[in-house]
């Protein structure tokens, strides 16, 4: 593609409402991809989609192109099916950590390509890179090992992999051009792809603390990654989850590291996150093929964390690749821990009614927990601790949730941000309305 030439026209299409050919955009993708489009031409033409919108078939084209402008994994003789999970992000979102080790102890291979955080969404990569000596950027030949010996691995998106949207995403980012639905399934389902899956299950997250804020914003993108992934031959179904308050009981790298670890060694198990944890599974499970239908799925699941396979396969995850053998057996010898803690209580007592879990999210990033900038280096020790929930009681004896810190300032700026982040009221907790909201399926 010539720089100056048919970018151009195809930019100048899309922005008067056009529609481009399958050729036209595989040629803009293997522009972008060698360099020939330039980045003000990228940047113009996530505008023009950002406005205008693209038909499904223009998607399905956009996801092809990305999908096959690097290396596309394939997994010969794997002995089981090749499964993934997506989450479009939330605040202590650490179902990954545990979906994949369960996975696996049920005969799954799980190559789990993902993220680092984004804004005030926390990222799996960094929860991983807390544990010291993991290496989440292996080569090719280290995942595949570490996938063959675990079942599981949760590694980053490497440079060969999908290399179209890392450039288009890296433009999106600072151009304002992300929340585009048709520009998120070609991101999202192009990596997906490119790791030569079998099925994905979907978490599309809804609520204060989601990219997504309401269930019709949540439904419209669940629609488009449905019908693109069947298009594109991929077994797919979702779940929309409440992401109006915090999936667990923690936020923050390491500690969220530390309440993965005891889910998996069956320690304390927060009602909300299991319920999530165990619907995405079950759900991933039936689409392998490993379970009958959902009720022998959620039963597999228990066994799988009830019999420490899960613990296992997650314990050997973490050693294939570099990080050390005993972190399973005694997490605190290697998971940082902030020098400060600090006991955020209310003004006055009553019943949370209300968290802004985004605020919770920024809460985390200003401490040091997750980056304003791609370049920004993490805290992994800092974060929110026993965050409570709505419907809770909150007073001097049960605070919101204690701030860990790297020093007593930073901790203070917490405490009143935190306050300021939730409602208290009088009325009694209603009883949790389960945060598995819908279920999506083509
Ligand atoms: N996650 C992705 O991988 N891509 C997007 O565009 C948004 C979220």
């Amino acid at each position: 593609m010539t720089a100056r030439g048919t970018a151009a026209e195809l930019i100048r299409k899309k922005r008067d409402g056009g529609l481009l050919s399958d050729a036209a955009i595989s040629e803009l993708v293997a522009g972008i991809v060698d360099g020939s489009v330039t980045d003000p031409q990228i940047a113009a033409f996530a505008m023009a989609v950002f406005f205008r919108g693209m038909t499904r078939a223009e998607c399905a084209s956009l996801t092809r192109a990305m999908t096959r402008s690097g290396t596309v994994l394939d997994w010969p003789n794997a002995g089981g099916p090749i499964l993934d999970k997506h989450s479009t992000g939330g605040v202590g979102d650490k179902v990954s950590l545990i979906l994949a080790p369960v996975v696996a102890a049920c005969g799954g291979l799980v190559p789990m390509i993902s993220g680092r955080g984004l804004g005030h969404t926390g990222g799996t990569l960094d929860k991983l890179s807390s544990i010291p000596g993991y290496d989440v950027a292996p080569d090719l030949m280290r995942f595949r090992a570490a996938v063959s010996e675990a079942g599981c691995a949760i590694v980053g998106q490497t440079a060969d992999l999908a290399p179209a949207d890392r450039r288009l995403y890296a433009i999106r980012d600072v151009t304002a051009t992300v929340d585009s639905i048709p520009l998120i399934t070609a991101s999202i389902l192009s990596k997906k792809l490119a790791a030569g899956l079998d099925a994905l299950v979907m978490d599309v997250k809804v609520g204060s603390g989601a990219f997504a804020t309401s269930l019709e914003a949540a439904i419209d993108l669940t629609q488009s990654l449905l019908a693109v992934a069947q298009g594109a031959g991929l077994r797919a179904s979702a779940l929309l989850t409440d992401m109006g308050q915090v999936l667990g009981h923690h936020v923050g790298n390491a500690l969220e590291m530390r309440e993965a670890i005891d889910v998996l060694t069956g320690g304390r198990r927060d009602v909300r996150l299991h319920t999530v944890t165990s619907a995405l599974t079950s759900e991933l499970l039936v689409l392998g093929g490993l379970a009958r239908d959902g009720v022998a799925a959620a039963a597999a699941v228990e066994k799988a964390l009830g019999s420490g396979a899960a613990a296992e396969r997650f314990a050997r995850m973490v050693t294939a690749l570099g990080g050390p053998t005993d972190i399973v057996e005694c997490p605190d010898r290697h998971l940082a821990r902030a020098p400060i803690e600090l006991a955020a209580v209310p003004d006055v007592a009553g019943v949370l009614a209300r968290v802004d879990a985004r605020a919770l999210g920024l809460i985390v990033v200003e401490l040091g927990g997750g980056r304003r900038r791609v370049e920004d280096s993490i805290d992994p020790a800092v974060g929110l601790a026993e965050v409570c929930g709505v419907g809770e009681v909150v007073d001097r004896d049960r605070p919101i949730a204690i701030v860990h810190a790297r020093s007593a300032a930073d901790a203070e700026a917490a405490a009143i941000r935190l306050r300021e982040a939730v409602t208290v009221g009088d009325e009694p907790g209603a009883a949790s309305a389960s945060p598995v909201l819908r279920r999506m399926a083509i």
